[in-house]
């Protein structure tokens, strides 16, 4: 069985979805590897290092995938639309795909996994229970991103982030504040305190308190009986009324003012990121100060971020770097390297040949969480239509 790995060519992404340690594991289960020339560089791994772990390297892009069974990507595969190349199209028939797919950005992406007759897994769907948090890609590639945000906003602040006091004088803490508290967020007020920040944070989900005050923040919150229920059972956050939206707006205006540093993260899934900081919020805070809004591919937290820009409203700049986790892109890789061979190694059987074969049981909850396309059709139930009813 072959695992194909391809330089991924999507603008932003510097990360590859496997790194030396996990070649020498798919060949240890019986795989072959072939990895696309180029395609560990900017995680700082070589062709030479993958050829040392026993991956082929090949430069031609159509034998990369070529008879493949197994796919690994970090992103979605470009289809013609897309310019470049039409990765979908190079994929054959029947193999897997594993990858983040980003489906609820891109519907009809699913209804060509489907029509291509490709398994298309997206590892974003896999249920966070503690069997599968190896696997958990958000939580590997957010934590990384909650770490960035906060190193991003302090080499664009002009003032430092401890207290110092000096003979010449005292340099006053920067204030922080951390607008969702999930896996990103805390990693980012744990940063920050790290800095030597004052940091508070706020979140719709009241187990958010304590895990950030453990880590030293001041937690604010919407007092609202609501937020009993603001939190699904997946540990996600639900969208707030607009009710609820209000009094948010006005406890996050009220604290903005007087903060340095902003970092947004707030998400609820297969939605559009709420906002949060408005433009009257951004005006209020004083020049020179950063928000982050690291939500800014789900349509940002803030009204004035940017796709990929660095934009500056009255002396404030907005971050809206693009796909972050990419900035750190060699534990980024390694991380998300790591998951996927947490998640494909219970998918392989190996005979006493040492040949590998996938058994894949749909029934499983994780299978049927990240699945979203086998057999010529549409299986999450997120994703009905089928490629024979597309009009
Ligand atoms: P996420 O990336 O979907 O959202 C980030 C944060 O934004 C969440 O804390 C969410 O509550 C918050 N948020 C959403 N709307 C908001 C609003 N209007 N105002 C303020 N905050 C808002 O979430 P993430 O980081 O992926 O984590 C979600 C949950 O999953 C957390 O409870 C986390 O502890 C839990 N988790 C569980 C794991 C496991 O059991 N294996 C692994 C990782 C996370």
């Amino acid at each position: 069985m072959k695992i194909a790995v391809p330089r991924e060519r999507r603008a932003y992404e510097r990360r590859v979805a496997v790194t030396p340690d996990t070649v020498k594991k798919y060949i240890g289960l019986g795989f072959d590897v072939v990895v696309e020339s180029g395609a560990g560089l900017e995680s700082q791994v070589s062709d030479e290092l993958y050829a040392i772990a026993g991956a082929a390297i090949e430069a031609d892009i159509t034998k990369v995938y070529q008879e493949a069974d197994v796919v690994l990507k970090v992103q979605r595969p470009l289809v013609a639309a897309e310019g470049e190349l039409d990765e979908l199209a190079l994929i054959p028939r029947g193999a897997l795909l594993l990858s983040v797919l980003s489906p609820f950005n891109a519907p009809e992406s699913v209804l060509a996994y489907a029509a291509a007759g490709v398994t298309a897994m997206a590892l974003e769907f896999v249920p966070r229970i503690s069997r599968a948090q190896s696997m958990d890609v958000l939580s590997s590639q957010s934590n990384l991103a909650g770490y960035r945000a906060v190193l991003d906003a302090a080499y664009e602040y002009d003032r430092a982030m401890p207290m110092m006091m000096t003979a010449a004088g005292t340099v006053a803490p920067a204030k922080v504040m951390v607008l969702g508290a999930g896996v990103a967020g805390l990693q980012a007020i744990a940063t920050a305190k790290r800095l030597g920040a004052i940091v508070s944070a706020t979140d719709v989900r009241p187990a958010a308190k304590e895990q950030v005050e453990s880590l030293g923040g001041r937690f604010v919150m919407v007092g609202s009986e609501e937020t009993r229920e603001a939190e699904t059972a997946g540990g996600y956050a639900k969208e707030m009324s607009d009710d609820f939206k209000r009094r948010q707006a006005e406890l996050v205006a009220a604290t903005i003012k007087t903060q340095d540093i902003v970092i947004c993260t707030a998400l609820i899934p297969g939605r559009k990121a709420p906002i949060l900081v408005n433009d009257e919020m951004v005006a209020s805070m004083r020049p020179g100060s950063i928000v982050v809004d690291l939500a800014v591919e789900q349509g940002g937290n803030c009204s004035a971020s940017k796709s990929g820009e660095v934009v500056n409203v009255g002396g404030v700049k907005v971050l809206g770097h693009f796909n972050v986790p990419s900035r750190l892109a060699a534990d980024a890789s390694a991380l998300y390297a790591k998951n996927l061979l947490n998640y494909l190694t219970p998918l392989v059987k190996t005979d006493e040949a040492g040949v590998a074969s996938l058994a894949l049981n749909f029934d499983d909850e994780i299978l049927a969480a990240a699945t979203l396309t086998h057999d010529g059709r549409v299986v999450h139930s997120a994703f009905s239509v089928q490629p024979a009813e597309q009009s």
